[in-house]
């Protein structure tokens, strides 16, 4: 199979066989960071810049982490501390971007299709949605999607609960595409108010209570509250919030046995996650850190031409 996509901006229009190939790739890339020597010349002479509007951790570092791996030159702009800050507009940074000739730009931002309009004006660059508001946020649902398979061996059939505040979240968002085109079942439990109204039509089923939608789960994914992005208060209070949504030990024995959890991070721990399941046996929280590097350069090398 060729990798034809020059952007990946969402997984709404992937196919199972594409999201295959991408964690074949990721698989088969995952072993170069246990050597000694964490680096192959794959993308020697490729330019990678991340550009980010919004704070990151993970993704941010995963990238670059990635990118010199496959020795690649890694760029990292963040634009608190950029030409952003005197006024210059999203499109004339990507121009004067663009005039420096890289081969992949990596993008957050916190408006919804910002990744999409780079994609569109820049011809000769690649560019990956690294998270757009509350829209999507791709290679996220890839590295879980890639957690499960690992684990689990398949994702087809997998009851899958997604908890939280799923409006907010482009986590949730990518991975209800995602894992309803690998043929997971998707559950879905937050505050009324974090339901996003599209929901119906999103091929998942919601649930009221908490424990409806984690029973006899394979996998619980537990989501952050994304207080910055909320403009009213959705629920009276943290502690109220936790009563009801939080992963707690008593409820996740409502799962099967085998339950994976999973948080994309960072995560607000005694809120949607008790520390015990975070910390405990079932969480594979710091396996998908350890995924998203592998899925990352997977992604890069696919779409420097890599087959
Ligand atoms: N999961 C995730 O996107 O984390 P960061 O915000 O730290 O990149």
């Amino acid at each position: 199979m060729k990798f034809e996509r020059k952007d990946i901006l969402g997984l709404k229009d992937y196919s199972r066989d594409e999201i295959n190939f991408i964690l074949d790739t990721a698989e088969s890339l995952k072993e170069i960071s246990t050597r000694k020597i964490k680096k192959v010349p794959t993308l020697r002479g490729k330019t990678v810049i991340s550009l980010f509007y919004e704070p990151s951790t993970r993704t941010r570092t995963s990238f670059e982490i990635a990118a010199k791996r496959l020795s690649a030159d890694a760029v990292n702009i963040t634009a608190s501390a950029s030409s952003v800050v005197k006024g210059e507009t999203l499109i004339d940074t990507a121009r004067n971007l663009e005039s420096m000739n890289p081969d992949i730009i990596i993008m957050r931002h916190s408006a919804a299709g910002a990744p999409h309009i780079l994609a569109r004006l820049l011809k000769h660059q690649s560019i990956i949605n690294a998270g757009d508001g509350a829209h999507e946020h791709p290679t996220q649902s890839l590295l879980d999607m890639m957690t499960i398979r690992e684990k689990r061996g398949k994702i087809d059939g997998l009851r899958v609960a997604l908890i939280g505040d799923i409006a907010h979240s482009r986590v949730a968002r990518s991975n209800i595409y995602g894992l309803t085109i690998m043929g997971a079942e998707v559950a879905l439990c937050g505050p009324a108010m974090m339901m996003p109204r599209e929901i119906d039509k999103m091929g998942v089923t919601v649930h009221n209570r908490m424990e409806e939608a984690i029973r006899d789960a394979d996998i619980i994914m537990m989501l952050r509250i994304q207080l910055e992005r909320q403009k009213n208060n959705m629920f009276p209070s943290v502690r109220e919030y936790a009563k009801l949504y939080c992963l707690t030990p008593d409820r996740v024995k409502m799962a099967k046995k085998n339950v994976l959890v999973m948080h994309p991070g960072p995560i607000n721990r005694g809120v949607e996650i008790d520390p015990q399941i975070a910390d405990g046996p079932y969480s594979v929280i710091l396996e998908q850190v350890t995924n998203g590097v592998a899925l990352r350069m997977a992604l890069l090398y696919l779409l420097a031409g890599g087959k």
